[in-house]
């Protein structure tokens, strides 16, 4: 795993746009993985902006598949993370087809998912958060660490987190549809964004603690080629910060997260 502390979040989007748009540059046809949540915002207003402004690759042949969905909502309901993906990533880069796991096909959802990530070739780089309790994507601790897409029930926690973007945590569906962690293990590239003070101590279970369902994020440390991007509130509870910071600085230029 690579762990990189960036000065602030401006410069977390600025590298993971790098990260996509090289992706995307050498293999025009790419699967990426996009997550929903605040972390990943600035990434794609980054990606965007550079879009707009003509230096950004042409994003005709991406496909994108979403991690997760909340049970219970329409398709088209503003909070829907198919709306709400279609609105902040494949519009502004022009991305013509994007998949997230239909509710509607419950109780096959699952199944009916993965055969569609397995049809597109699977994901080259799965962009990812981390919950402030070290969910990842909808796998609530105790999920299992090879589980598959799934239905799910939110904590208690993690509807209040997300009662922000609805009116109170009441109106927060129960129920969501999520990759697994099996899943999720089997993108090529998993690339996690963490910004703020509230994630500190979820990034330092997921990086330094136990490889444990009790932290679903820790499953990164099972990943070949997981990058984690970090601002300094986000890298404060980490221990071998001097390490990575030494690493990152003296990265040669040709290789690259
Ligand atoms: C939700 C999403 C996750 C996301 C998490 C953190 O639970 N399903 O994919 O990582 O929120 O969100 P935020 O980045 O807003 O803190």
């Amino acid at each position: 795993m690579e762990v990189v502390p960036l000065p602030d979040p401006d410069t977390v989007a600025r590298v993971a746009a790098d990260a996509v748009e090289r992706l995307v540059t050498g293999r025009p046809d790419a699967v990426l993985g996009v997550a929903t949540g605040s972390s990943p915002l600035g990434l794609y207003r980054e990606l965007a902006r550079r879009r707009a402004a003509g230096t950004g690759p042409d994003y005709g042949g991406v496909t994108a598949f979403l991690l997760d969905e909340y049970v219970g909502l329409a398709a088209d309901h503003p909070q829907a993370y198919r709306a709400t993906i279609a609105r902040e990533v494949a519009g502004p880069l022009g991305i013509p087809l994007v998949h997230g796991p239909d509710p509607e096909l419950l109780p096959d959802a699952g199944s009916a998912y993965e055969t569609l990530l397995a049809d597109a070739g699977g994901v080259d780089l799965q962009v990812l958060g981390i919950g402030g309790d070290g969910h990842l994507a909808f796998n609530e601790p105790g999920s299992s660490l090879v589980s598959r897409t799934r239905i799910k029930t939110l904590t208690a926690r993690t509807r209040a987190d997300n009662a922000r973007f609805f009116g109170s945590p009441d109106d927060v569906p129960r129920h969501v549809l999520t990759q697994g962690l099996g899943t999720i293990l089997e993108a090529r590239h998993l690339l996690l964004v963490a910004l703020g003070a509230g994630k500190a101590a979820a990034v330092a279970a997921a990086v330094e603690g136990p490889l444990s369902a009790s932290c679903p994020a820790s499953v990164l440390q099972l990943h070949p080629h997981a990058t984690v991007l970090v601002d300094p509130a986000a890298a404060s509870g980490l221990t071998r910060l001097d390490y990575y910071n030494e690493v990152w600085a003296g990265k040669p230029d040709w290789q690259r997260i």
